[in-house]
């Protein structure tokens, strides 16, 4: 379920920037070819986390669940000359299929994927200090994400979440099912962190920016 409705999510597409070639490409074959394809950015939420990165001209971007790399590519396009992002995923079977996409991209020399668990390689990278870290994986720990993650964010730095609202569930209060009551704990928890800024934007699932102090 979109948070928006169908008819403004429409409008709103066709008024920002097109949808590049090789991004409408992934996902028509995303969703010819994967399970849960919803997963994917799309259109609207990958030209914000492309203006984010250009608005932050970032030198080292984080992605945690790069599932078949459209989001990737979106961050990769505001990264300054010599930039490079770093994007886990633990699903090997998306490997021949993230590294294709990749290499088709412009961003491919900038683009360092990893294989395996969010958290074994968050500590491999642990000498990383990132501009925007981008957490998009197994919700449940989205927290423990953010608690590895916020010494390695420069001060002005973004922590970028998605589905913060989780289909609206984080607001009902008849749902208590396990993810969305630790995606609202999550949420909680940041909302009264005073180390950073925080924003929920309701676009697709709910988008948390969280802004380093
Ligand atoms: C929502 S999808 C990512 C979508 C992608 N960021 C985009 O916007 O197009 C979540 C991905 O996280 C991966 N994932 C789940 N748990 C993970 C973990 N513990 N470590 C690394 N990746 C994980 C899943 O396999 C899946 O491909």
């Amino acid at each position: 379920m979109e948070i928006l409705p169908e008819i403004l999510q429409q409008y709103l597409e066709t008024h920002c920037e097109p949808e590049p070639e090789l991004l409408k490409n992934i996902n028509r074959e995303t969703y010819l070819k994967v399970l849960k394809p919803h997963m994917l950015s799309g259109h609207y939420q990958g030209r914000l986390l492309s203006m984010l990165s250009k608005l932050m001209q970032p030198k080292c971007i984080l992605e945690i669940g790069t599932y078949t790399g459209y989001a990737t590519i979106c961050l990769a396009e505001g990264l300054v000359e010599g930039g490079e992002i770093h994007t886990i995923e633990v699903n090997r079977e998306m490997e021949e299929m993230i590294r294709k996409n990749f290499a088709a991209s412009a961003f491919e020399k900038s683009i360092f994927p990893h294989f395996g668990d969010a958290q074994q390689i968050i500590l491999e990278l642990s000498g990383k200090v990132y501009d925007i870290a981008f957490v998009d994986a197994d919700k449940k720990n989205n927290l423990t994400y953010f608690n590895m993650i916020l010494p390695q964010v420069k001060s002005g730095g973004l922590i970028i979440v998605d589905n913060v609202l989780w289909k609206g569930k984080v607001y009902d209060s008849a749902a208590n099912d396990t993810d969305t009551r630790l995606i609202r704990e999550f949420n909680d928890a940041i909302n009264v962190n005073d180390k950073v800024e925080k924003l929920i934007l309701p676009v697709r699932d709910g988008i948390l920016i969280i802004r380093k102090k």
